[in-house]
């Protein structure tokens, strides 16, 4: 992991940089996750207090102050996924991942979380995993997304 305030100091002391720095942080982490020395130092470096950067780390739900896996993997619960079947998509993650939402898999790659909103109506039932979002039409495509976030993109076959 890189040294928290080399992470902070491309960040203009400015409080619209905040979210971007704790994104960094985050990404940098190791534990896609938040921690109190993080969001200390961040609260340093931007001249806030400790109180409003812990609030902004716990009001956006791509922030997280608890550890979680190497892969975010996110199911959009939001009308239009649902009605399209996002329900049975969370289940059948749930299930090929062993954990429920908001549970982290043993072996540490994947966390399981549900969203609002993708902006991926179109596509519906959308899901976000790591950084992309895409629409997950049938069980296959669930499992050829997970497996490729696994093997880093590589084919195991
Ligand atoms: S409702 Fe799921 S991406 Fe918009």
């Amino acid at each position: 992991m890189t040294a928290i305030p080399s992470i902070l100091d491309p960040f203009p002391r400015e409080r619209e940089y905040l979210l971007l720095a704790l994104s960094a942080l985050q990404e940098a982490s190791g534990t896609n996750s938040l921690g109190p020395e993080s969001l200390t130092l961040a609260a340093e470096h931007f001249r806030l207090s400790r109180a409003e950067v812990f609030g902004v780390a716990g009001y956006y739900s791509m922030l997280s102050t608890e550890t979680r896996g190497k892969h975010i993997l996110r199911v959009c619960r939001s009308p239009v996924c649902r009605m399209m079947g996002s329900c049975d998509l969370l289940e059948l993650a749930g299930s090929i991942l062993g954990i429920s939402p908001g549970e982290t898999s043993s072996d540490g790659m994947f966390t399981l979380e549900v969203c609002e909103c993708l902006g991926n109506c179109q596509e519906a039932p959308s899901i976000m995993i790591d950084n992309k979002v895409i629409g997950v039409s049938n069980e296959a495509a669930l499992r050829r997304l997970i497996q490729e976030a696994r093997t880093g993109g590589k084919s195991d076959g």
